[in-house]
C-alpha cells in the first residue's frame, strides 16, 4: 500500500537535512571502519566518512565482502513467532515436567518430593542423567559479574581487553525471553571475544525457567546458563525470584534440576549466603546442588537481608568450599586488588573468584591480578579507555541519535562507578579497599580532579569529550546508587 507523503511528518529534503545535521562527533565511523558499511548511512553521526555530499553511502567492498559477523544470540523471526504463537517444540522441558509431576504424587501433591529428587538424580550415574555435559575449565579463571545496566556488551569487551576469562551477561528474565521480547534478548548477545560465556537467567517458576533453559540450549551460542538465586531488590524478591527462590528451597532444586537436565550444557548457580545474615543456608543449597551435579556455585558472601552492608564474609565462603564434594565454588564480593584476589585465593582455597564493582570501578583489576601488580594508570589513558567504550557502544547500539544517546546513557552509568577510583599514585596507603570512602581531593592534573567528582554535571562534561554536547533537554540520573558505599 503506497504511504501518503502528507502522513508522515519526517523530512524528505535529503540536501536540507544533511544541511541542518550537526557535526559529527567522530572522524571514523567505527560500523564503517570495522565491517566496511554502516547501516547508519546518512543518519550516523560520524558518516561524514561513508557519505557522500548527495548523501550516496560508500562501501568499502573488500570489507563488506567478508561479512565478518561480531555478535551472536539474534532471535529469529520464525523463532519469535514460534515462541508468540506458542508453538514451540518444549518437549524436554515437558518430559521434565511429567517427571516432577509424578514424583509431586508419590509424596502427597506437595514440593516436598523435589527434595528428593536430587538425591534419587545421583551425580555419576550416567543412567539417571539424560544429559552427558561436558565440564568448562573454570578452575582458576578470573570471573566478570553479571551486572545489570552496566555489564553490558561493550564494557564486557573492556574487561576482556584487560585478560578477565569468564564474561556472563546481565540478567535477563526469562519470563519475557519466552515471550521474544526484543530488549530482553538484546541481553543475551555475544561479542565473539568472549571465549568463555554464559547468559544469566531469572525467574520464580518450572516452566519460565526450565523451557527459557531448552529454547537457549537450542537457539542460542553459549558455554552455560547460570541461574540467579541472588538478587535482593524487593520486587524481585518477593515475587519468588532471584534471592526469593531461597523461600521455597524445595521448588527451587525441582526448577534446578530440571533445567540441568534440559540443558547440553553445564549450569551454574550464583547464590548468597541465605535471606536474613543469622540464618545461613548457602551450605545446605551447596551440598543439595553438589548432588544434582551442577558444575559451579558462585556465593556472595552477603546474605540478601545485608544487601552491601558490612564485608562480605569470605570465613563463610570458605566453608562452603570446604562443604562441596565436586561442586567448584568461586567466592564473590568486595575484592578491589590484585592482593586482595589472590589472598583469597590462597586463604579459601576457592576455585575462582568472581568481581563486581571492582571491575566497573577499575576494569584493569584483571591485568594486575594476572600480572600481580599495581597499574598507576594516568588520566589521559583512562581517557582513551572511555574513548574505546563509546566507539564499541556506537557499533552496538548504532551511531545515529538514538545510539550516540544510548551510549551516553550507559557510559554515564559507568561513570558512576568510575568516579570512585583513586589514582594510586595518590593513595598513602596500598592495596585499596573497595568500602573505603576517599576524601574529596585534587588529581595530578585536571582531567585527573574531574574523573573523580561525584557530580553527574562533571561525568555529563567528560561524556561530551567524546559524543559532542548532549541535547538541551537532556536529564540523566543514574539507575544504581553506586555512590552509596553501602550500597
Ligand atoms: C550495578 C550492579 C548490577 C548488578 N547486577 C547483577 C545481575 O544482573 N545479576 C547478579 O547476579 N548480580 C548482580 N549484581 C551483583 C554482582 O554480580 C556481585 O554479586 C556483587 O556486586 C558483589 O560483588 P562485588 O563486591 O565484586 O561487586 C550487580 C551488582 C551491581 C553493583
Amino acid at each position: 500500500m503506497p504511504i501518503h507523503s502528507s502522513c508522515c511528518k519526517k523530512s524528505h529534503d535529503l540536501a536540507k537535512y544533511l544541511a541542518s545535521k550537526p557535526a559529527d562527533i567522530l572522524k571514523e565511523c567505527p560500523a564503517y571502519t570495522a565491517f566496511g558499511r554502516c547501516p547508519q548511512g546518512v543518519k550516523c553521526r560520524a558518516g561524514s566518512c561513508h557519505t557522500l555530499p548527495d548523501g550516496k553511502q560508500l562501501v568499502n567492498e573488500e570489507l563488506a565482502s567478508k561479512d565478518i559477523v561480531t555478535q551472536t544470540n539474534f532471535l529469529s523471526n520464525d523463532i519469535r513467532k514460534a515462541l508468540r504463537a506458542k508453538k514451540y517444540d518444549f518437549s524436554r522441558s515437558d518430559e521434565q515436567r511429567k517427571l516432577l509431576d509424578a514424583k509431586k504424587n508419590n509424596y502427597g501433591g506437595d514440593d516436598s518430593g523435589l527434595n528428593e529428587m536430587s538425591a534419587e538424580n545421583k551425580r555419576f550415574d550416567p543412567e539417571t542423567r539424560p544429559v552427558k555435559k561436558k565440564p568448562i575449565d573454570f578452575i582458576g579463571k578470573t570471573y566478570l559479574a553479571p551486572l545489570t545496566t552496566v555489564g553490558n556488551m561493550p564494557f564486557r569487551r573492556i574487561c576482556k581487553e584487560y585478560g578477565v576469562d569468564i564474561t556472563c551477561s546481565e540478567m535477563a528474565m526469562a519470563g519475557n525471553i519466552l515471550k521474544g521480547t526484543n530488549g530482553e534478548w538484546a541481553l543475551l548477545r555475544r561479542h565473539v571475544s568472549e571465549d568463555i560465556f554464559g547468559v544469566q537467567i531469572c525467574g520464580n517458576n518450572f516452566e519460565q525457567l526450565v523451557n527459557t533453559s531448552e529454547l537457549i540450549n537450542n537457539e542460542c551460542n553459549v558455554d552455560f546458563i547460570d541461574l540467579n538465586v541472588g538478587c535482593p531488590i524487593d520486587s524481585v524478591y518477593e515475587k519468588g525470584c532471584g534471592s526469593g527462590m531461597f523461600k521455597t528451597p524445595n521448588k527451587m532444586y525441582g526448577i534446578i534440576n530440571a533445567m540441568n537436565n534440559v540443558t547440553d550444557f553445564p549450569m551454574t548457580v550464583k547464590y548468597r549466603t541465605g535471606i536474613s545474615i543469622k540464618q545461613p543456608i548457602a551450605i545446605k543449597v551447596t551440598q543439595k546442588l553438589d548432588e544434582m551435579g551442577i558444575q559451579l556455585g558462585i556465593v556472595h558472601g552477603r546474605s540478601r537481608q545485608q544487601r552491601y552492608s558490612k564485608l562480605a564474609d569470605w570465613d563463610y565462603i570458605k566453608q562452603v568450599k570446604e562443604s562441596s564434594k565436586h561442586m567448584q565454588i568461586f567466592g564473590n564480593g568486595d575484592v578491589f586488588s590484585w592482593e586482595d584476589y589472590w589472598e583469597k585465593m590462597e586463604e579459601t582455597k576457592v576455585d575462582g573468584i568472581m568481581i563486581g564493582r571492582g571491575a566497573l570501578i577499575k576494569p584493569w583489576i584483571f591485568e594486575e591480578i594476572k600480572e600481580r601488580k599495581v597499574w598507576d594508570i594516568t588520566s589521559n589513558e583512562r581517557l582513551e579507555l572511555l574513548k574505546k567504550f563509546c566507539n564499541y557502544g556506537l557499533e552496538h547500539w548504532g551511531s545515529d541519535d538514538i545510539g550516540v544517546n544510548h551510549t551516553r546513557r550507559y557510559l554515564l552509568e559507568w561513570q558512576s562507578f568510575l568516579c570512585r577510583y583513586v589514582p594510586v599514585g595518590l593513595l598513602e596507603v596500598l592495596p585499596a579497599k573497595m568500602n573505603q570512602r576517599p576524601p574529596a581531593y585534587y588529581g595530578r592534573n585536571e582531567l585527573e580532579t574531574l574523573m573523580a567528582s561525584t557530580n553527574v554535571a562533571d561525568w555529563i562534561k567528560i561524556s561530551e569529550m567524546m559524543l559532542g554536547p548532549t541535547p538541551d533537554d537532556f536529564v540523566f540520573i543514574p539507575k544504581h546508587k553506586s555512590n552509596s558505599y553501602e550500597g
